[in-house]
């Protein structure tokens, strides 16, 4: 296509207070399409001035603004009218999504679904957040109570971008919580457009606030400052453990998802096809982009070189092309500095183990930041690429002797997000399910991910949970009520 043929470069604003403002900086950032390699947008290049602008609108709103008196019915509501905007805009969101993280078309259809579904889950949850009666012996009666943490800062990744928005926002409002989001500098385009309806959907002022910018000059500054009462992070383990270190001093509430290198292991009675089958999808999803990819593919010993044999054959038809094609089954990486990590990993894999398919650039595309998808075989779980997170397409596939090796190898690892075992022994399954070290465990499945049920890991892949009743409860505080029912003096002195 001509160069005149691209559609024009937009450019966007911060979103504070309910208004659409320029960055004190008067700087922007690229925004590309990795597909292309062009320039689609332009977005502020915030830095801490205008992130004091955007804590102090959702301090107010929180502390003394409208949303502070409404009900959790009036909250819900909010949510199902966004969650309504969202599937009336569906097509929209999803072309958008598609041309800036690369993902193909079909996949950002289905988490457009499901950034609605989340808004939808939490609008209902609003009205469901429950104290207790606590059984004291004196005579009175205790409660708890749950309220909301306050200002949450929330900031996400590239490689789910509305969707990640959505987990951190859904719940964050629900428990009444004011949010200040800071979208990935690579994909801040949907959450943006997202904001224009914000009004509409009845959604006060300065409730959530959206700035863009770099992670050192945007990012850090909400951390640290003294205004914001809890950070919610998805990212990388390094950004992660910084994070936790820049909360100490003013003692926030932090939750963080920081990816994996997640087991997928199969036993020699699974299902061979089915078990091709997602040992690719485990891996291969969403470019390789995913914190729980399964990538380290862990073969029981008997059916080891066929089932790498049939792996490599399928992975070989796996549909490259650009991501808004139907057929397209694989995109390009969300941006040249993942590209560059991928490849590097590849290169090293080269030298640690032996290469089945892949390896390289897929270069018949010109342009664009598209690799090969890849599986490395006779890989050693003390490699580096069966141990540090690569975030791309990249597999690396482990024999193993029996079900506690498996399970050394398995939990043998800094990371513990996701697991997944495929037997159709149902013994053999929960053993293992018992014995893995990880907070999300698939049984013949790999990636199936639901609003209602709980997501995060264990070990250095971070702590708290993300979905379900678990997700708004790290927006909660506990507060303790004693009513003493004694009309007597305590009569101590
Ligand atoms: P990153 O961790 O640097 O970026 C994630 C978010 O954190 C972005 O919004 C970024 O602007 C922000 N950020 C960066 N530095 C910050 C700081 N000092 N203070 C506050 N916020 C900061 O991830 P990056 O560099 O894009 O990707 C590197 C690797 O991280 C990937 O190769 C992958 O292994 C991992 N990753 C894991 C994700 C997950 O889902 N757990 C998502 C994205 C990346
Ligand atoms: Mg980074």
């Amino acid at each position: 296509m001509p160069a005149a043929v691209t559609a024009e470069v937009k450019t966007y604003q911060l979103y504070i207070n309910g208004e659409w403002v320029e960055s004190r900086t008067k700087k922007h950032l690229p925004v590309y399409d990795p597909s292309t390699e062009e320039v689609i947008a332009q977005v502020p290049d915030a830095n801490s001035g205008d992130v004091d602008r955007a804590v102090e609108a959702a301090r107010a709103a929180f502390d003394h603004g409208p949303w502070k008196g409404a009900t959790p019915q009036e909250r819900g509501r909010v949510l199902f009218r966004l969650a309504e905007k969202i599937r009336q805009n569906a097509a929209m969101l999803a072309e958008l999504e598609c041309r800036n993280s690369g993902k193909p078309i079909v996949e950002a259809e289905f988490d457009i679904n499901d950034v609605a579904t989340c808004f939808e889950y939490y609008g209902g949850l609003a009205t469901k957040i429950l104290g207790y009666v606590n059984p004291v012996p004196d005579n009175a009666v205790s409660l708890t109570l749950k309220e909301p943490v306050g200002v949450a800062g929330q900031i996400i990744p590239w490689n789910y971008p509305l969707l990640m928005a959505a987990w951190k926002l859904a719940p964050a409002l629900a428990a009444g919580c004011a949010c200040v989001l800071k979208p990935a500098e690579q994909t801040p385009l949907t959450a943006l457009e997202m904001a224009n309806w914000f009004p509409d959907v009845g959604l006060p002022a300065g409730v959530v606030n959206i700035i863009t910018g770099y992670g050192e000059s945007c990012g850090a500054p909400l951390v640290s400052h003294p205004k914001v009462d809890k950070i919610a992070f998805t990212g990388s383990a390094a950004v992660g453990k910084g994070i936790v270190k820049a909360a100490a001093d003013t003692v926030k509430r932090v939750t963080l998802e920081l990816g994996g290198k997640s087991p997928n292991i199969f036993l020699a009675d699974a299902d061979f096809e089915a078990a091709i089958d997602g040992a690719l999808f485990g891996v291969f999803i969403n470019q390789g982009e995913v914190c729980s990819a399964g990538s380290r593919i862990l073969v029981e010993r008997p059916i080891y070189h066929k089932f790498v044999e049939a792996m490599t054959a399928k992975a070989r038809t796996i549909k490259l092309g650009p991501p808004l094609e139907r057929e397209t089954k694989m995109g390009p990486l969300v941006s040249q500095e993942q590209y560059e990590r991928v490849r590097s990993y590849q290169e090293l894999g080269k030298t640690e183990a032996k290469v089945a398919t892949g390896g390289g650039r897929a270069d018949r595309f010109g342009k664009g930041y598209y690799v090969e998808p890849t599986i490395f075989y006779d890989v050693a779980n003390s490699a580096r690429i069966a141990r540090e997170e690569i975030f791309g397409p990249v597999a690396s596939v482990i024999p193993f002797e029996d079900e506690q090796a498996a399970l050394s190898i398995a939990n043998d690892s800094p990371y513990g997000l996701a697991a997944a075992v495929w037997t159709r022994d149902i013994f053999k399954a929960f053993r293992v399910v018992k014995g893995l070290r990880a907070g999300i465990v698939w049984v013949n499945h790999m990636q199936p991910t639901y609003v209602e049920a709980p997501w995060g890991g264990y070990k250095q892949s971070g702590f708290g949970r993300e979905l379900g009743p678990w997700g708004i409860d790290e927006y909660l505080e506990t507060k303790q009520v004693h009513i003493n029912l004694n009309e007597q003096p305590i009569g101590w002195y």
